[in-house]
């Protein structure tokens, strides 16, 4: 037996030596006509794969080595060398090739053959052993890691709010319902749903954000995060929608709308540096065969300031900009994806804070200015795919938060907890939440959302 490794650490030359062990996928085979093959072996640590060189004096050469191909599982034991050949660092000379799992050619989806990204979503059990998928699944995990670094880093503590909840956060009516309750026995009786008898006594429903809980934590321990998944259940089907995804919710105590903004910039900016500096491999793919210029695109995004406007002024640049819009926009109307499209790509030419939305299309928890019509808001766009980030500064004062909630026709006793939060010993405070598929997308340059999460949840898709 030899010494395991990856495939990520083997391609490196300070690995050379004898009783090398690796384990893996195989990719490709090639016979060489001096007797002898060659196996790219990958075993997901890394984007490139390893040359395994298999003699012809190995013992199951013609029995086994010859017959593999694309997906069998094998181990491989043997010398590590420098390698000759160009484009790869190493090879490895085989004294021993184990199979440990066969992969039928004649009914392996994954073959040589390039697959599009839709039918891949047919396969989403195996597209991790593509090139694209690998890719996107590790840039993923840095893109994970980064943020709890940052946060970390910067003295917020992670904390987690529950999935199941009785208030609709956002207020757009989207939720998923929770019940214990048999539908089927309930819709053959006909009779009124009496809540009383399902399992926690009232409607209930996946939650579309925690920020609210996370007010409660901000209000105590200063500045907390949350990293968890939210639903909706809004029926679009669009590249950058999904039905179930995660969400990173930092709210802050003693904040207000600048600091917010502050905060997401350098957040961002974190995040996009570690891609660039811990995922240079994974992200060369990116920029040659997914997004041309998307390294030199993500450093000119950490390198500048963000471009900030407010909302009253982007309407001004979207009705006096001459382009002709599928939907109309005008001052209280919501910006539309065409419009955003415009601000970040045509406008601005890089991300983009907007600020101070007018009240009537933002929910009741934001902070209303002094102008009475605007509220406390930003997102964050970015070029290709809209809105990343969603936040804004709290409403902290309790007589104002009440008219808003009697407007959006909320219930206060429901919300008993939230309004003490203003009752005693209220401040200034404020928090975001960062789409994690979104901000992928925008790393990788993948245009759809549904290919930056491991298994999407869309309308009339949950398989898997
Ligand atoms: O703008 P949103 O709705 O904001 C909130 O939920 C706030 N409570 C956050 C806060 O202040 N704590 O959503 C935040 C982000 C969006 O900017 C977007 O990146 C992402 O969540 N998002 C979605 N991502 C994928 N699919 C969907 N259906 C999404 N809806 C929102
Ligand atoms: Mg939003």
């Amino acid at each position: 037996m030899g010494k395991w490794i990856s495939v990520a650490k083997a391609r490196d030359q300070s690995a050379v030596g004898p009783d090398c062990e690796v384990r893996g996928w195989v990719r490709t085979r090639r016979d060489s006509k001096g007797g002898f093959s060659f196996l790219e072996i990958n075993d997901g640590s890394c984007f490139g794969n390893l040359q395994i060189v298999a003699p012809g004096e190995l013992s199951n050469y013609a029995d086994e080595v010859q017959k593999l191909g694309a997906g069998c599982s094998v181990v491989v034991v043997g010398e590590l060398q420098k390698s000759p050949a160009k484009g790869q660092a190493t090879e490895l000379h085989a004294s021993e090739v184990r199979v440990i799992g066969w992969a039928d050619p004649e009914t392996y989806p994954l073959q040589k053959k390039r697959h599009s990204f839709e039918k891949l979503r047919e396969w989403a059990h195996l597209r991790p052993r593509t090139n694209t998928f690998g890719a996107v699944t590790r840039v993923r995990n840095q893109i994970s890691q980064s943020i709890h670094q940052f946060f970390h880093e910067n003295g917020f503590f992670y904390t987690n709010t529950p999935i199941i909840t009785a208030s609709d956060c956002e207020g757009a009516g989207e939720m998923f319902r929770v019940t214990a309750l048999d539908l089927e026995r309930l819709a053959s009786s006909g009779g009124p749903v009496n809540y009383e008898y399902d399992f926690f006594d009232k409607p209930a429903f996946l939650t579309v954000s925690g920020q609210l809980e996370a007010e409660t934590y901000a209000t105590a321990l200063g500045r907390v995060y949350t990293f968890g998944p939210t639903f909706r259940a809004e029926n679009s089907n669009t590249s950058r929608h999904l039905a179930e995804f995660w969400m990173i919710e930092p709210e802050a105590a003693f904040f207000d709308l600048r600091d917010d903004m502050k905060l997401a910039e350098d957040f961002l900016k974190r995040i996009f540096s570690d891609c660039l500096n811990l995922c240079d491999e994974d992200m060369q793919f990116f920029d040659q065969r997914i997004e041309k210029g998307k390294i030199e695109q993500l450093q000119g995004v950490i390198e500048k300031p963000f471009a900030h406007m407010t909302y009253t002024e982007a309407v001004d640049v979207l009705t006096s900009c001459g382009e002709k819009f599928e939907y109309p926009i005008a001052w209280g109307t919501d910006l539309q994806a065409e419009h955003e499209k415009f601000l970040t790509e045509k406008h601005v030419n890089g991300p983009l804070i907007l600020t101070d939305y007018p009240s009537t299309i933002k929910p009741f928890y934001m902070r209303v200015s002094d102008d009475g019509k605007t509220v406390a808001a930003m997102d964050v766009l970015v070029p290709g795919v809209g809105e990343i980030i969603g936040g804004s500064q709290r409403e902290e004062r309790l007589d104002v938060l009440q008219a808003r909630m009697a407007e959006a026709q909320l219930d206060e006793a429901e919300y008993w907890w939230y309004l003490d939060l203003r009752r005693f010993g209220t401040v200034p405070h404020a928090g975001f939440g960062l789409g994690l598929e979104r901000v992928v997308q925008y790393a990788t340059g993948m245009t759809n959302i549904r290919d930056v999460i491991p298994f999407p949840r869309t309308p009339g898709n949950a398989e898997f």
